[in-house]
């Protein structure tokens, strides 16, 4: 067995800022009906921790959209695999992503959530990579602003492995296949 890479954001750091980013919510969101929609699987253990930290009345709805299957790299195609239980029309909307990197995913799930009429739509990942930006995407709240490097676990994968890390981990070149 190798080693799966390097730890860039430990556990106690990820925890301390994203209870930073709920009292944030908590502040904006006041005396709104506020829908968090989680984007499968990438955002779950992020929404599972942050919505802990938003101290208001909330609903959880998820979505899943095709990623980039075995390869690190984007495809640049963005397919609904299962869509909102839910309408968000007339709501204040907040989509909780893992990661935003060429920006392709955000871009398209905010257009397709903006045409079913929400009072208000903004965007939460956990990490930035800003270097790779093909499609421009105002995310309205970032964890960590992150380098351009494959990264891997608390819910990001390489091939479905790795999601369970408790913390963020650089993967080794000798684990891309
Ligand atoms: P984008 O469409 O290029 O912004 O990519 C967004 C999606 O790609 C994320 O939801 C992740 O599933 C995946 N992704 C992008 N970068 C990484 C990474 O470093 N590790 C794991 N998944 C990633
Ligand atoms: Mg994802």
């Amino acid at each position: 067995m190798h080693s799966i890479g390097k730890i860039l954001i430990d556990e106690q750091t990820l925890m301390k800022r994203i209870s930073e980013m709920g009292e944030e919510i908590t502040r904006d969101y006041q005396g709104k009906e506020l829908v968090v929609i989680g984007i499968l699987k990438g955002a779950v253990m992020f929404l599972a921790d942050l919505v802990k930290q938003i101290k208001l009345p909330l609903i959880i709805d998820f979505m899943a959209v095709s990623s980039y299957g075995r390869s690190t790299h984007s495809s640049g195609v963005v397919r609904i695999l299962k869509d909102l239980d839910e309408e968000i029309e007339g709501k204040d909307v907040l989509i909780v992503e893992d990661i935003v990197d060429t920006g392709l995913t955000l871009n398209y799930l905010a257009d397709n959530l903006l045409s079913r009429n929400p009072k208000s739509l903004k965007i939460c990942c956990c990490l930035d990579k800003p270097s790779k930006r093909r499609s421009p995407v105002k995310v309205d709240y970032v964890g960590f602003t992150i380098p351009d490097k494959f990264v891997v676990g608390y819910g990001l994968d390489y091939a479905e492995k790795y999601r369970n890390l408790p913390c963020i981990r650089v993967l080794d070149d000798d684990n891309i296949e």
